[in-house]
C-alpha cells in the first residue's frame, strides 16, 4: 500500500449545517499529518469539470459556524455513467490525488463506493444530510440543527395557531425518512404525525383529531413529512378539511430554510469528530468506510453494509405516545 500524500475533500448530495465544521477538521487533520489538500468544489461534478483548488489552513478559518457548503455541491447525473467517472478519476490523478473524504448522504456513499472499486482510489466517507437515515451512525451532520429549526417554527406556528384556534398541517422535509418528522413532531407536541415509513389513513387521521377538537384544544398541529403516502401536507389539509368545517385550517410548507443556518454545537463538534476520525482512517489505509457515532464512540462502517441496511426504524411505541400526549 502506497502512502497517500494528496487529500481530495468534497461536499455532495444535499447540503446540511456542519459540512463546514466537518471541511475544516478533515483539511487541518490531514496538513497536520503533512499531506496536500484539495477542495473538489460541487462534489463529483468538480471532478467531471477539473474544479479543484489547493486548500491551506487559512481556506477554512472562520467557517466552523457557517451554514451550506464553502465547497459547494451538487447532485451529478453524469457521475452515474462510467465515461463520466472515468473523467472525474483522468482529473483527479491529473491533480495528484490519492485519497478522497467524501461528505454527504446515501448517494454520496453509493457514488464513492462504485468510483472507489472501479479505479481503486481509496474513500472515506462522513455522513452529512439533515435525514438522519444513514445506517452506522446515530446521528448525521444537520439533523440536530434541522430539528431544532422545525422547532422554532413550530413554536411560532403555535402562537398563532393558538390565537385564532386554527388547525395547521406543517409540512417537513424528509422524502424517505420521518426521523426529523417524528422527533421535531414530538419536541413540538403535535397532535399527530404523518410518516414515509407508514400509511396512515385519513379516516384514521380524523379520529385523532376529533380526539383533539372534543378537547377543546386552543390549536392543533399535524407535522407532515414531504414523503408520506397520502401526497404531503396540502392534499392531506383538502382532505380533512370537508369533515373539520369548523376549523379554519392552513398549510406551512418549511421546505428549505431546513437545509440553512449555522451548526448547533452538537452537530459542530460532531463534524469536527468525524472530519477529524475520516482523515487519520484514509491515512491509516482504510477505504470504502463511512465514520460515524455509535453511542458517544467513532467507529468505521463499510460502506456497503451502510448502504444495505435501513438505519432509521420507525418506533410503533412513539407514535403511540404522540397521541397519548397530545390529549
Ligand atoms: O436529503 C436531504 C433533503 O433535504 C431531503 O430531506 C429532501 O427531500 C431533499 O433533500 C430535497 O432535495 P433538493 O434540495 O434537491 O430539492
Amino acid at each position: 500500500m502506497q502512502s497517500i500524500k494528496k487529500v481530495g475533500i468534497f461536499t455532495s448530495g444535499g447540503d446540511a449545517p456542519g459540512m463546514n465544521a466537518c471541511i475544516r477538521a478533515s483539511v487541518r487533520t490531514a496538513l497536520h499529518a503533512g499531506k496536500s489538500v484539495v477542495g473538489v468544489y460541487h462534489g463529483y461534478q468538480g471532478m467531471i469539470d477539473s474544479n479543484f483548488e489547493e486548500m491551506s489552513s487559512r481556506s477554512v478559518s472562520n467557517i466552523i459556524q457557517l451554514g451550506g457548503t464553502i465547497l459547494k455541491t451538487a447532485r451529478c447525473k453524469a457521475f452515474r455513467t462510467k465515461e463520466g467517472r472515468q473523467q472525474a478519476y483522468d482529473n483527479i490523478k491529473t491533480a495528484g490525488i490519492d485519497g478522497l473524504i467524501a461528505i454527504g448522504g446515501d448517494g454520496t456513499f453509493t457514488g464513492a463506493e462504485i468510483f472507489s472499486r472501479e479505479h481503486n482510489i481509496p474513500v472515506v466517507c462522513i455522513p452529512g444530510t439533515i435525514d438522519n437515515d444513514l445506517y452506522g451512525s446515530d446521528f448525521t451532520l444537520g439533523y440536530d440543527t434541522a430539528t431544532n429549526t422545525v422547532i422554532e417554527a413550530i413554536d411560532k406556528i403555535r402562537d398563532t395557531a393558538a390565537s385564532h384556534d386554527r388547525l395547521f398541517f406543517v409540512e417537513v422535509m424528509g422524502r424517505d425518512s420521518g426521523c426529523i418528522a417524528l422527533n421535531a413532531g414530538i419536541a413540538g407536541g403535535a397532535e399527530a404525525i404523518l410518516l414515509p415509513e407508514k400509511a396512515t389513513a385519513i379516516q384514521d387521521l380524523c379520529s385523532q383529531l376529533e380526539i383533539a377538537a372534543k378537547g377543546n384544544k386552543a390549536s392543533t398541529i399535524v407535522i407532515v413529512a414531504e414523503g408520506e403516502k397520502n401526497g404531503g401536507a396540502y392534499n392531506v389539509a383538502k382532505a380533512v378539511k370537508d369533515r373539520f368545517d369548523f376549523y379554519d385550517t392552513k398549510v406551512t410548507i418549511l421546505g428549505h430554510l431546513q437545509r440553512g443556518g449555522s451548526p448547533s454545537s452538537f452537530d459542530r463538534v460532531l463534524a469536527s469528530r468525524l472530519g477529524f476520525a475520516a482523515v487519520r482512517h484514509l491515512l491509516a489505509g482504510s477505504t470504502r468506510v463511512m465514520v460515524g457515532l455509535w453511542g458517544n464512540e467513532i467507529r468505521t462502517t463499510p460502506l456497503e453494509e451502510a448502504l444495505n441496511n435501513k438505519a432509521f426504524k420507525l418506533s410503533e411505541d412513539m407514535l403511540e405516545m404522540v397521541e397519548v400526549l397530545s390529549i
